[in-house]
C-alpha cells in the first residue's frame, strides 16, 4: 500500500489528538502534533520573556530552537533543545501565548518547513489547524474534526483539571471559544475547512465511532 499522508484540522478540544495518535498507530503510521510544535515556540517566548508580537525576536527565537519528538512506548514526548516539555506546553496561559504567536508569519514559515520536512515522505497522520489547506494541501485524506463548544470547553476541562490545573468550568469554555476566535480570524493560515475536507462533529460520537468513520474513508480511497 502507498503511505499516505492524512490531515486532520478542526478547533481546538475537538478531540483531534486521541483520534491522531490512534489512527496512526492502527495504520502503523507516525503522528505529528503540530500544535505541540506552535506551543513549543511559544514557551520559549515565554521564557525569553518577549511580547508575542515582536518580529525580530520571534525570528531569533525561532532560528536558536530546535524542536523534536521522541517517541517511546507509544507515547511522544516533545523537546525543544533537548528538554522534554511536554507538561510544560498545557498550561492555560501557554495556550493563549501559543495562539498570539501562531498568527505570526515568521513562526508559521519557520514551522511550516519542518512539518513538511517531517511529513513529506508519507506514512503520516499531522493534526493542526491548517494542514488541509496550508502544509499539505494535496494530502491523500483530509478530516476536518469539529465538536460543539459546550462539548470542546468539557473535554478540555477535564483533561486541565486531571492534570491539577485550578479552572472552572465556564472559564475553560471561554478560553476555547477565545482561542478559537483568534485561529479563526488571523490574516496568515487561519482554522479554515478545506474545501475537500471530510467533516465528522465528535459531539455524541465516542473515539471508537468517530475511527470507523475515518477508517472506512481511508479505506475506501485505497
Ligand atoms: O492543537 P492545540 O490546541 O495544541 O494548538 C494550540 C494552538 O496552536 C492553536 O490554538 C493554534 O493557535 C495553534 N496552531 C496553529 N496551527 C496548527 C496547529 C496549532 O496555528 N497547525
Amino acid at each position: 500500500h502507498k503511505r499516505l499522508i492524512i490531515a486532520i484540522d478542526g478547533p481546538s478540544g475537538a478531540g483531534k489528538s486521541t483520534i491522531t495518535k490512534l489512527l496512526a498507530d492502527r495504520l502503523g503510521y507516525i503522528h505529528i502534533d503540530t500544535g505541540a510544535m506552535f506551543r513549543t515556540v511559544a514557551l520559549a517566548v515565554r521564557r525569553a520573556g518577549v511580547s508575542p508580537d515582536d518580529q525580530p525576536a520571534l525570528a531569533r527565537i525561532c532560528h536558536e530552537c530546535t524542536i523534536s519528538f521522541e517517541r517511546t512506548n507509544g507515547c511522544c514526548q516533545v523537546l525543544l533543545n533537548g528538554e522534554d516539555v511536554s507538561r510544560a506546553i498545557r498550561t492555560p496561559e501557554i495556550s493563549l501565548l501559543t495562539s498570539a504567536i501562531s498568527a505570526q508569519k515568521v513562526v508559521r514559515d519557520f514551522l511550516l518547513e519542518l512539518q513538511r520536512q517531517m511529513g513529506s515522505a508519507g506514512g503520516v497522520v499531522l493534526e493542526g489547524r491548517d494542514i488541509g489547506t496550508v502544509v499539505f494541501p494535496d494530502a491523500d485524506v483530509k478530516f476536518f474534526l469539529s465538536a460543539s463548544a459546550e462539548e470542546r470547553g468539557r473535554r478540555r476541562y477535564l483533561e486541565l483539571r486531571a492534570r491539577g490545573e485550578n479552572i472552572s468550568l465556564e472559564e475553560t469554555i471561554a478560553a476555547v471559544v477565545q482561542r478559537d476566535k483568534q485561529d479563526e480570524e488571523r490574516e496568515h493560515a487561519p482554522l479554515r475547512r478545506a474545501a475537500d475536507a471530510i467533516d465528522i462533529d465528535s459531539s455524541g460520537l465516542s473515539i471508537e465511532e468517530v475511527l470507523e468513520r475515518m477508517t472506512a474513508v481511508i479505506e475506501a480511497g485505497l
